[in-house]
């Protein structure tokens, strides 16, 4: 199982893009979204209520609550991808504060040694930022931002999800048509 986490960041449109090409894919996904990113939902993607993005994973869990299975090292899964990523989460995940669900859940992810895949969406980055990715780096999770390249000349805003899901989904290895690859003219 892949587990999606949505936190409040700009972007959250990632992280509804990835959960459609994983359920195109017939993966098994479970889903988290933290109450911040549930606001910035609202501002953000206009077209989308909660329940449809819900309805998108095969199991949903809430953030807030920190005795559901999700939360014990027990709960099975394979990677974690939390897209996009605030720098709090970031924060608290450099640090092993694991105040809900996702961060826990990233804390698992480190200490059983399972995939850990951050979007961090900021600009511009202050030191701090800098350093908690620079820790989560070296203990092994792929900090992957949301960093949209231009060579395979992107139409839409949806060109430009579908390329960092694309990314995603090749750090999963996971095959997939997601964007155009880069060929000499
Ligand atoms: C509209 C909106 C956009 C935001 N964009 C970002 C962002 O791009 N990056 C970021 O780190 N925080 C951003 N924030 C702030 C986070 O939502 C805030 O720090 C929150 O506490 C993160 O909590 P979470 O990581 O538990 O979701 C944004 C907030 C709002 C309301």
């Amino acid at each position: 199982m892949i587990v999606i986490a949505i936190t409040g960041a700009s972007g959250v449109i990632y992280g509804v893009e990835l959960l459609k090409a994983l359920k195109e894919l017939n993966i098994e996904t479970g889903l988290l979204i933290s109450d911040p990113a549930k606001i910035v939902i609202k501002y953000e993607l206009e077209d989308y209520d909660l329940d449809e993005i819900k309805s998108l994973a095969a199991h949903f869990f809430e953030a807030n609550e920190i005795d559901s299975s999700i939360n014990s090292g027990s709960f099975k899964f394979d990677s974690l991808v939390i897209i996009p990523c605030s720098m709090k989460t970031v924060s608290a995940i450099a640090n092993g504060y694991a105040s809900n669900s996702i961060t826990r859940v990233a804390d698992v992810a480190l200490k059983e040694r399972r995939d850990l895949v951050l979007v961090p969406r900021e600009t511009p980055l202050r030191s701090a930022h800098l350093e908690n990715m620079l820790r989560i780096s070296k203990e092994g999770g792929i900090i992957l931002p949301a960093m949209p390249a231009f060579y395979h000349n992107p139409e839409s805003i949806n060109d430009i999800t579908d390329f960092i899901v694309g990314k995603v989904l090749d750090v999963l290895k996971i095959d997939n048509e997601m964007f155009k690859r880069w060929e000499k003219p």
